[in-house]
């Protein structure tokens, strides 16, 4: 009788097993949606609860119309971006109709199947339902409330933690994960940041994944402590990133941290052109793209891609050693036009690139940045007036956040005014036939980053060693090139909150 009965649960865990492993994927199919999103008016008096859903409902109406699209195409999954419901001009009060209260995802809750069981939640059912009708999991952001008392301390005077927050359900309508967003933008004036950081991750059939928003993909937590402490696979990125070049527009950087990390990243943009934020894509170690970056229109885009489902077992990346390269060689020449110039509010070393090919070594304080590059099509064309730097910086940067940077950078220069460079550019004309490029980091965290003419990325178009050097690959030299940085990341350094 024991013996048979072990038996039974030994088959029935076996079978349980079977199946897991059946259902589990190599591949899968993933979407992400840049949002034009529908703005509240701007206003100080806050609307009326009915308003705010109808306002929410017009957003979801094409966020569905996104997901059922990318179900019809295969997609497991798909990203919507940050304030993608409702947008941001808001303050404490006027937030406020737009907020619903979201449980823990340990309540096992599909809301399609049980509005009411914590509440009104209008907003959770229609996400939920859209999960579940179009059987694809679905990722979303929107606004969560949680009263507190306010003798304790932390609580606001209004008696409630609001937050910024990143849902997902399942393809069959469960919310799986809520994650309230830490590292709060400037003038996000109406959320709370949670006490500490939560470092949310969850399982599939095709990986684990994390979910972090926008601003926190500069910071170590939960970014980086979820593929560190987590394994996670793919981060889900809900954003609504205002592009800054020449380092951080959306694309560029994105791109990178998913390479610098060796992970895949789901990144979905709001799309405003007056706010420039554009720029979604989906992002593996291996491939910088497909992605969509447009200023010419204010319409939204689907992207959908394959992506390996466990990216960190083929990925070499982040087993590289930064700063391998440059400790070994012997330091080139700075050259003979070394000179102080700003990108975003840094101050940056330079030495300006004077010969069609050559080699250069800049520093600034504990970081030297090696360069050696070969300009194209000199000698039949004739030479144009851009100007190209080499750029060392090492230090605290503290404008909009702060946090400690050392980047090795090559970029063109605004105009022929050495004083310009660092600004932000958007067109070159030069090309290069190849570069290398390589630093001597004292971090592991390092975000590889080349951008072409009209900031586009340049997929297949570079390399990055095991010993830390960026290198291109010959098919460079037909694409007219803006800029080629390391940007590295010294969370150590950071100053504590
Ligand atoms: C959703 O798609 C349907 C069918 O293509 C279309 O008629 C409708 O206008 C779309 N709705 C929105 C809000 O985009
Ligand atoms: C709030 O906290 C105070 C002090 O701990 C307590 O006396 C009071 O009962 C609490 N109020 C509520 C509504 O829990
Ligand atoms: C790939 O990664 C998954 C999850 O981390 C693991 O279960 C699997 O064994 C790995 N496969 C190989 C071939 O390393
Ligand atoms: C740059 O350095 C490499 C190796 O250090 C050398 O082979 C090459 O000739 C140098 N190029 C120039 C233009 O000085």
């Amino acid at each position: 009788m024991l013996t048979s009965s072990m038996n039974a649960v030994h088959c029935f865990v076996s079978v349980l097993v079977c199946v897991s492993y059946a259902q589990s994927l190599e591949r899968f199919i993933a979407a992400v949606y840049e949002h034009a999103v529908i703005l509240p008016d701007s206003t100080q008096t806050p609307v009326t609860k009915q308003e705010a859903l109808e306002l929410m409902n017009r957003n979801i109406d094409i966020l569905e119309n996104a997901t059922k699209a990318a179900a019809q195409q295969g997609a497991h999954l798909i990203v919507t971006p940050e304030d993608g419901i409702y947008g941001w001009q808001f303050n404490r009060e006027t937030i406020s109709p737009y907020l619903e209260d979201i449980p823990d995802p340990d309540m096992n809750w599909i809301p399609c199947n049980d509005p009411k069981r914590f509440g009104p939640a209008p907003v959770q059912t229609r996400l939920s339902c859209m999960a579940k009708d179009n059987s694809i999991y679905v990722v979303a952001n929107m606004g969560d409330k949680k009263n507190c008392n306010i003798s304790e301390a932390g609580c606001p005077n209004d008696g409630q933690y609001n937050y910024n927050t990143a849902v997902v359900y399942d393809s069959e309508g469960k919310l799986v994960a809520r994650y309230h967003k830490q590292h709060l933008f400037l003038g996000e004036i109406q959320f709370n940041a949670p006490k500490e950081a939560e470092v949310v991750s969850f399982d599939t059939p095709f990986g684990r994944f994390g979910i972090f928003i926008c601003f926190d993909i500069l910071f170590y937590d939960p970014a980086v402590a979820l593929v560190v402490d987590r394994n996670v696979d793919t981060i889900l990125f809900p954003t609504a990133w205002m592009n800054v070049l020449p380092h951080l527009s959306a694309i560029e950087f994105h791109s990178a941290w998913a390479m610098g990390m060796g992970v895949n990243l789901l990144s979905s943009n709001t799309h405003s052109t007056s706010k420039r934020m554009t720029g979604s894509g989906i992002f593996s170690p291996e491939n910088v793209g497909p992605y969509y970056y447009n200023m010419d229109t204010e319409d939204g885009h689907l992207v959908i891609s394959e992506l390996n489902a466990h990216p960190r077992n083929s990925s070499t990346y982040y087993s590289i050693k930064w700063n391998q390269h440059a400790s070994t060689i012997k330091k080139y020449s700075p050259g003979t036009n070394v000179f102080k110039g700003s990108i975003f509010f840094d101050r940056f070393t330079f030495t300006e690139l004077k010969e069609p090919e050559g080699n250069y070594t800049i520093c600034q304080n504990d970081l030297c940045c090696h360069l050696n590059y070969k300009k194209a099509g000199y000698g039949k064309n004739k030479q144009n007036n851009e100007i190209y730097v080499l750029g060392a910086f090492d230090g605290l940067h503290v404008v909009e956040g702060q946090y400690y940077l050392q980047v090795c950078t090559l970029l063109k220069c605004l105009s022929s005014d050495l004083n310009t460079c660092g600004e932000s550019v958007e067109t070159a004309s030069t090309k290069f036939k190849q570069f290398t490029l390589s630093g001597s980091f004292s971090t592991n965290y390092v975000f590889p980053e080349v951008l072409l003419n009209n900031v586009n990325l340049a997929p297949n178009l570079f390399k990055v060693m095991s010993d830390g050097r960026l290198v291109s690959k010959p098919a460079i030299a037909t694409h007219p090139l803006l800029s080629v940085t390391l940007f590295g990341r010294l969370y150590d350094k950071d100053p504590v909150n």
